[in-house]
């Protein structure tokens, strides 16, 4: 067994929380042992000489790592509340007073993409006929692009399609048989996937009507998420939504965000 040392371990989790804003400081068991087998194949003989290569091989070997350490798990209608409040609350509203008909979403921290594709989704079904009359596109970003590989081919196994409304299977999904479902082009399309670390500065051209970052900010501590939640701020129009997990929660005096009900949140109009 190759043995982590303190310094090793005090190292990675220094290099990590300024880069990624991912707290490891409870993890060092799991590093030491889910880390095993990648350092074996890879033929390394000390934790150093791994994480030299980590931190110069940016983008795949460590997110690899975090992946072995986090988790990337998720599934379409995960948290229906959000879905159901962009149906009986946002798209009303976006009706009533978007004469541009357009909506843009980002869903942060993406993953392998079933919540943006819901999204899309619960759009496309709220619209119907009327849809082709709207521009409704969504931001999907993650620091994993294995996980976002997997979403530009959309195909997933049956047990991530459980929770859907039966009739939402056969409207946007092809059978591939052997559990395995595809997700239709009309879908797919209107979803583009980018890399992109929460924690670099932002610079989008236009802001958002609303954001999803569900279940990223677990791993984050608190001076970390608040400095993310100030910076979905100021990316939001005024009015637009912010949405988080379910288990998570905005600080009410280190943010503007007023709170509309749990893990909602809302940017005041002026
Ligand atoms: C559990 S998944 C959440 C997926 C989806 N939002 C949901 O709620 O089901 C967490 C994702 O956050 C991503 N993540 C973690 N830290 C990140 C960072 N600094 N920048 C961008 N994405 C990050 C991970 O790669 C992972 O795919």
């Amino acid at each position: 067994m190759i043995r982590l040392t303190d310094k090793e371990f005090m190292d990675i989790v220094t290099y990590i929380k300024s880069n990624y804003g991912i707290n490891l400081t409870n993890k060092r068991q799991l590093i030491e042992s889910r880390m095993q087998t990648v350092l074996v194949e890879k033929g390394f003989k000390s934790f150093t000489d791994y994480f030299e290569l980590v931190k110069q091989n940016k983008s795949d070997e460590i997110t690899a790592m975090l992946n072995k350490l986090t988790t990337n798990h998720t599934y379409f209608y995960r948290e229906p509340a959000h879905f159901e409040f962009l149906k009986n609350t946002i798209l009303p509203r976006q009706e009533k007073i978007n004469s541009r008909r357009d909506i843009r979403i980002w869903s942060a921290g993406c993953s392998s993409g079933e919540e943006a594709y819901t999204a899309i989704m619960t759009m496309m079904d709220y619209f119907g006929l009327k849809r082709t009359s709207w521009d409704f596109r969504i931001l999907a970003t993650d620091i994993s692009l294995k996980a976002m590989e997997a979403a530009t081919h959309g195909l997933y196994g049956a047990e991530s399609l459980k929770d859907i409304p039966k009739v939402w299977e056969q409207r946007y999904f092809i059978n591939r048989g052997e559990n395995l479902f595809e997700l239709k082009e009309e879908v797919r399309n209107q979803v583009f996937f980018k890399r992109l670390n929460l924690m670099e500065p932002f610079s989008f051209r236009q802001q958002f009507d609303l954001i999803f970052c569900r279940n990223v900010m677990i791993y984050f501590d608190q001076p970390t998420k608040n400095a993310l939640i100030n910076k979905f701020y100021e990316v939001l129009k005024p009015g637009g939504y912010l949405f988080i997990g379910h288990s998570e929660t905005v600080q009410r005096d280190t943010s503007k965000f007023l709170y509309v009900e749990p893990s909602v949140y809302q940017k005041g109009l002026s």
